[in-house]
């Protein structure tokens, strides 16, 4: 079967800035977009220039910065919306207004007070004014998951005719079960007529926790692009982290999903995006959380010690880190404290084993962690000889 390129859109600096807490300044904006270029990702959304000056200064920065991924900048179907970011986009080599509009019941009854035809014709006419300042334009229909698909097509269909490159199928509640929005990308995909002259995105919100599982849905329905952001900050629950599904697509190469992502730098962007926006990443989430690879449950260090693969799914390098850990607790067993003492120079004969494990346990009950220090002091209380010093 052949490759299917998935597109990796970047909306960390724009859907994953409006987090309550985590804005930047510009420098840092354009720090962040120069790593995620060197990351690989095809789109970075620098943000939304009609906002604010600042948010306005930073696309226009990050536009000149940037040299191979396109930038893109998002506004509403508001004729000054447009008019600023594609002001904003001028210095781009390859840039992308992504525009678009509520059309879900709830969002044109309520928020918009408007009906399906008054917004089918601001969609038409938002698409093809972009269309008259650059030639790629996104069209992203708001609350795509909880919109009729009847309605979505239509609406698709007349924006494709008047300019869009790209349909973006926002699930912006996150109320979409996998199969649910894999079916509507599917249902579009059969549906909509030209369609297959665009690329499908999906843009995931994590609000039930599903927001991976909905971009991987979209993308196994026809989707061509996901938009994510690193370590999935975002607006609420968050968006879809970027580092899930590109190891998803690595981890499941039968899939044939292909993307342009370097693994190895999936680590050290976290940290830095992390830092920046002074958000801390959960220490168990997927693939760049702390205790992604730390092992410790005595069942568990015992087969990582044998094999690594018994119980890791990822190599750490490939992902940039240098090494799984082996946390002691008052949960590890005998092989892990070997392996510790080994690393810190103490060989431990079975016996010595035996006696250093029990003066371990005494320790480990009083406390979460039992560090490379204490270790040390258990051993030599039990007149361990280090292999350094026997040397
Ligand atoms: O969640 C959403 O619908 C969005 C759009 C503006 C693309 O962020
Ligand atoms: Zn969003």
């Amino acid at each position: 079967m052949a490759d299917k390129r998935i597109y990796i859109f970047d909306t960390t600096l724009r859907d994953g800035e409006q987090v309550p807490g985590c804005k930047l300044i510009t420098s840092q904006k354009v720090e962040i977009a120069q790593r995620l270029e060197a990351l690989g990702v095809d789109v970075i959304e620098a943000g939304f220039p009609i906002s604010s000056p600042g948010d306005f200064q930073s696309v226009v920065d990050i536009a000149k910065a940037i040299k191979i991924p396109t930038v893109c900048g998002l506004t509403r179907a508001v004729k000054k919306d447009i008019e600023v970011a594609a002001d904003a986009l001028t210095y781009a080599k390859n840039p992308r207004i992504h525009t678009g509009i509520g059309t879900s019941e709830s969002h044109i009854k309520y928020k918009l007070r408007s009906t399906q035809e008054e917004i089918l014709e601001r969609a038409v006419w938002a698409v093809k004014y972009a269309k008259s300042f650059v030639e790629d334009v996104e069209f992203y229909a708001e609350d795509a998951g909880r919109t009729d698909n009847i309605f979505l097509a239509k609406i698709l269909e007349a924006v494709l005719k008047a300019g869009a490159t790209v349909l973006n199928i926002p699930d912006t509640t996150g109320y979409c079960l996998p199969d649910e929005y894999g079916a509507k990308i599917k249902f579009l995909q059969e549906n909509v007529k030209g369609i297959d002259k665009a690329i499908i995105s999906t843009h995931c919100h994590n609000d039930l926790g599903l927001a991976t599982a909905n971009s991987i849905a979209g993308i196994q329905n026809g989707a061509r692009q996901i938009e994510c952001t690193i370590n999935g900050i975002g607006e609420r629950a968050g968006n879809t982290s970027l580092e899930e599904v590109v190891m998803i697509m690595r981890q499941h190469p039968y899939l044939n999903f292909t993307n342009n992502i370097n693994t190895r730098q999936l680590n050290p962007i976290s940290q830095l995006v992390s830092e920046r926006m002074g958000m801390p990443v959960q220490p168990n989430k997927a693939i760049v959380g702390a205790n992604a690879f730390a092992h410790s449950s005595g069942i568990h260090q015992d087969g990582v010690i044998k094999k690594r693969e018994t119980y890791e799914i990822i190599d750490p390098l490939e992902v940039g880190v240098d090494q799984s850990k082996i946390v002691l607790t008052a949960r590890s067993g005998r092989a892990a404290i070997a392996y510790r003492a080994k690393n810190i120079g103490f060989e431990l004969s079975k016996l010595q084993l035996d006696k250093v494990y029990k003066s371990f346990l005494q320790v480990a009950d009083g406390k979460k962690e039992v560090s490379d220090e204490d270790l040390t002091e258990i051993i030599e209380k039990v007149n361990v000889v280090s292999t350094e010093y026997s040397k």
